[in-house]
């Protein structure tokens, strides 16, 4: 894959040109980490949910879904280790009032900042190495000491007096409503532990520097599935969930080469063990797309500590009572989508043409099948692709083309990952059959209608 920020800048480009992704706020001049998703783009989003969700809600009998409050109680963030751990050790340029993450600037120099550090540790080995770290802006090295910056965002939701004490916060991350209703789940529906709950939800973090379009955001939407398993019965279920979310990137068509794994050195406050699955961005190269993190039993046990619920798990066979132990996986959705529009963007030449195709699975694709009549002023070639494209319609995302001639049809339906093309002709008006054209191979078939949608299918 070209590696250089010119692919990036034109996946970045392309994505906002062909109605995928348009940057937060734009018109007044946009708004830094926040991103929309446009037509094109929403139907990926939800292909990308759809499939997720499949893969364990519908396919397995040992995984529930669940659709928390994003508003929580204030004490759930004490409890999680938010209101205290989350957070980015900042200092500012004093010159510019650049800030910088520390931790990120010494690992740029080869010097690690462990997570657990102190704040004057952490200053210590910040003034140790200070003199090699340069304000990104200016070039400065004169910096303040560092500070504790945490992430969670503050709302004032029913703050009546103004003085907001006890503010209410949006989520830093989506998992915490699972934990919240892990009993509500033992308690009304028939799952066993081992079992998994998994959620798709918004997270909000006061990221410094949003950056890499998509990679990191202030707004994001987490995929998390939460497996519970009996103490200490963690390790065989961490490898498999491992080897099982390597899996499914594979078998949704990202390419194998461009995935890595890698083990955390440095943990964050809730983890014993922690895997990331890396994807090889555009530009910036291999980073964390997914992080695999084996919890034990810090969530349920602070819960139950901060809350006064019991969230002991009594076993139905030998009434043995534990608190399960959490095995977690989670995946920013804007890095899903970063990371499948990369793989799939390719610029290749069919019949000696050069075009830009995005190479997405079906299953991903926005738009199923696009339907052209031959001609757009011969009113029955008009009516009978009609026909078709209301018949295709109810079955899958269809798009209607007349515009322009067939190639240049072809042509845009591949930029945004069409896999079939039907054209309605003269031919058709006589025996039933259309033309089906393939994105990747640009083969044509004549297929007859009533075959359509299983042929499509
Ligand atoms: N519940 C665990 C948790 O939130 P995390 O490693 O902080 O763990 C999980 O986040 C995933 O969420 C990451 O692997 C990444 O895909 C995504 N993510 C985290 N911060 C993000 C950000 N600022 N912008 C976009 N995605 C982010």
């Amino acid at each position: 894959m070209e590696k250089d920020a010119a692919l990036m800048e034109k996946i970045i480009s392309f994505a906002k040109r062909k109605g995928f992704i348009y940057p937060g706020s734009e018109i007044y001049g946009g708004m830094a980490g926040m991103y929309d998703f446009g037509p094109y783009g929403v139907e990926l989003l939800n292909n990308l949910k759809k499939e997720w969700w499949k893969e364990y809600v519908q396919r397995r009998d040992n995984y529930v879904g669940l659709d928390s409050a994003m508003f929580k109680d204030p004490r759930v963030w004490e409890a999680s280790g938010h209101t205290g751990g989350f957070s980015d050790p900042l200092s500012e340029c004093r010159k510019c009032n650049t800030r910088i993450r520390v931790d990120k600037e010494l690992g740029k120099i080869g010097v690690t900042a462990d997570e657990k550090m102190s704040e004057s540790d952490l200053n210590a080995l910040f003034d140790e190495h200070k003199a090699k770290i340069k304000c990104p802006k200016c070039g400065a090295h004169d910096f303040t000491p560092v500070r504790a910056f945490n992430l969670l965002v503050k709302t004032n939701m029913g703050d009546f007096t103004g003085t907001n004490e006890e503010p209410v916060y949006l989520p830093g991350e989506a998992c915490q409503g699972i934990y919240l209703n892990f009993k509500n789940v033992v308690d009304t529906t028939r799952v066993k532990v081992p079992f998994g709950i998994v959620q798709i939800g918004k997270a909000f973090r006061n990221e410094i520097s949003p950056r890499n379009f998509l990679f990191r955001t202030r707004e994001l939407e987490q995929a998390d599935t939460q497996f519970f398993v009996k103490p200490h019965e963690n390790k065989e279920a961490y490898d498999r969930i491992k080897e099982e979310r390597w899996a499914w990137y594979l078998k949704m068509g990202i390419r194998e080469e461009n995935l890595k794994w890698k083990q955390h050195e440095n943990l964050v406050f809730y983890a014993k063990d922690a895997w990331d699955i890396e994807y090889n961005f555009p530009s910036y190269g291999f980073d964390e797309l997914e992080g695999i993190h084996d919890r034990t039993d810090y969530d349920l046990t602070q819960h139950m500590k901060h809350s006064g619920t019991d969230l002991n798990y009594t076993d139905p066979f030998t009434g043995e009572k534990y608190i399960p132990w959490i095995l977690e996986t989670s995946v920013g959705l804007g890095r899903m989508f970063l990371a499948f529009i990369s793989d799939a963007y390719t610029e290749d030449e069919l019949n000696g043409e050069p075009r830009t195709v995005l190479k997405l699975s079906r299953e991903l694709a926005p738009i199923k099948v696009a339907v052209f009549p031959l001609l757009k002023n011969k009113p029955e070639l008009v009516a009978k692709a009609r026909e078709v494209f209301s018949m295709l319609k109810e079955e899958m995302m269809c798009e209607w083309d007349d515009n322009g001639n067939i190639g240049k049809r072809y042509r845009r339906q591949d930029e945004i990952g069409t896999p079939a093309c039907v054209t309605i002709d003269f031919e058709t008006l006589e025996d039933n059959t259309v033309t089906v054209r393939d994105r990747d191979t640009g083969e044509q078939k004549r297929v007859a209608i009533a075959d359509l949608m299983a042929a499509l299918k």
